[in-house]
């Protein structure tokens, strides 16, 4: 298992270009599940997940021909013969769940383990499955897997109870192929959405009100190919400026997008980030030691639950008092308990942490728990004194791409260390 071992105290300064998003990339993944014709996906991040996903429609049938100089790959699903998403795959990425409504709608049929918990929380999928049959599927489960039937799924009125980002997606995509009109009511805005929403569009389908939390979609018999430029990643993005703030740097982050970011980047500014929005990018760069910013987590465009923990570490080195609250997950305060053994000063109250900031924190051995929780011990170990060794690195290769390779280049010293490696 690999490790980090930072040496903290560095400012971060120079370039660094934000990659494609994730969150958009892995629903784009399964959107190729849609036609015959083949997909072309541009700017497609080499992350673990994306990896995952490949992997999965490879297994389904799907053609993939990736053209890693150009980061890029290109999918067609005209020989689909495994309606599946297998256990080992889902129990590894539950967005693996994206398959669903696509495989559904084109092919009338899927099978799909059903997600289990997860560290940060339980995280059910309810809410796609009951958007699924109010189009007219059939679904039970068996053996643990989601299976559903539909001869040809229908337009239909469906109102989450709550906003739900894969769920809009899962359901969008499958109202693409219905017969006659889907009216998704409190959809998700994220930019991912709406990086979807404008893919499928080109390959043919009728879409309106992504960005807002009415979507409507004319379903269509068929959809056809299409080339598609992923949009840059908010969250890494937002984990670079924080990155920034936290260490006192100046950097351009070049393809970031502010107006993507939603609330962290009033954030951000608030607890002192100076920020220059160019047409390419973001100049950022901090010269105090941040100001306390309370926040509480909520969907697009309030202040984004994966950019909780990266603030939080911000928040553990402010000049003063803040709060934290995160509404979206029920368990995603693990970061708390790291950020304490490297100094900080954070109480848990329910779903709130009071963050009194410390001068400076200290390096110790601490332990990624989830993907965003890293980045956030990433950053406090780039501000603390002495090293700082961040076990489980795992997490973060999953969703941040090449993160030491780029970090590195800005100046900061951190190193990868293998297991049975000696350092
Ligand atoms: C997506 C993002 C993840 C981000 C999260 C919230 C991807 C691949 N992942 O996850 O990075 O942290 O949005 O912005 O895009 N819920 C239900 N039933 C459902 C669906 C959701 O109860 O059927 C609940 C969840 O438990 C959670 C809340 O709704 O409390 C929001 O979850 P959701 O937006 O669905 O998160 P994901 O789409 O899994």
């Amino acid at each position: 298992m690999d490790r980090f071992l930072i040496q903290g105290g560095s400012r971060l300064h120079g370039d660094v270009v934000i990659s494609g998003a994730k969150n958009s990339a892995l629903p784009l993944l399964c959107a190729s599940l849609l036609t015959a014709q083949p997909l072309t996906l541009r700017n497609l991040p080499p992350l673990h997940d994306v990896r995952t996903m490949l992997k999965l429609l490879a297994g389904t049938g799907v053609r993939v021909s990736e053209d890693p100089t150009d980061e890029a790959a290109t999918l067609q699903a005209n020989a689909v013969d495994r309606l599946e998403a297998p256990y080992e795959m889902v129990k590894t990425m539950r967005a693996s769940i994206l398959v669903l409504g696509p495989m559904l709608a084109r092919f009338g049929e899927a099978r799909v383990s059903l997600p289990g918990g997860c560290a940060i929380g339980q995280r059910p999928v309810d809410q796609h499955i009951r958007g699924l049959q109010a189009m007219g599927a059939e679904i039970h489960l068996e053996h643990g897997d989601i299976v559903a039937k539909a001869s040809r799924l229908r337009g239909a009125t469906i109102a989450t109870d709550m906003v739900t980002v894969t769920g809009t997606e899962n359901l969008l995509m499958a109202a693409t192929l219905a017969e006659g009109t889907t009216t998704l009511l409190n959809a998700a805005c994220e930019p991912e959405v709406v990086d979807l929403a404008r893919c499928l569009r080109a390959m043919g389908a009728q879409i309106e009100g992504e960005g807002t939390d009415r979507i409507v979609v004319h379903g269509v018999e068929a959809l056809g190919g299409a080339e598609h430029p992923i949009m840059a990643d908010r969250i890494e993005a937002g984990t670079f400026l924080a990155a920034v703030l936290a260490t006192r740097g100046d950097v351009f982050l070049r393809r970031a997008c502010a107006e993507d970011m939603g609330a962290t980047v009033q954030k951000l500014a608030q607890a002192g980030l100076e920020m220059e929005i160019a047409r390419d990018g973001i100049r950022a760069r901090a010269q105090q030691r941040p100001q306390p910013v309370s926040l509480r987590t909520a969907p697009y465009p309030a202040f984004a639950t994966d950019m909780q923990a990266q603030l939080m570490a911000v928040n553990a080195i402010a000049d003063g008092v803040s709060t934290v609250s995160e509404t979206i997950f029920e368990n995603r305060f693990m970061h708390v308990q790291e950020l304490r053994r490297m100094g900080a000063s954070i109480d848990i109250d329910g779903h709130t942490a009071v963050v009194k900031g410390v001068e400076r924190l200290t390096g110790a051995r601490v332990m990624a728990t989830d993907l965003r929780a890293s980045a956030g011990l990433v950053i406090a170990a780039m501000t603390a004194d002495g090293e700082t060794e961040i076990d489980r690195i795992y997490h973060l290769d999953r969703g941040y791409d090449r993160m030491e390779d780029k970090l590195r280049a800005l100046g900061a010293q951190v190193r990868r260390v293998t297991s049975g490696a000696t350092q």
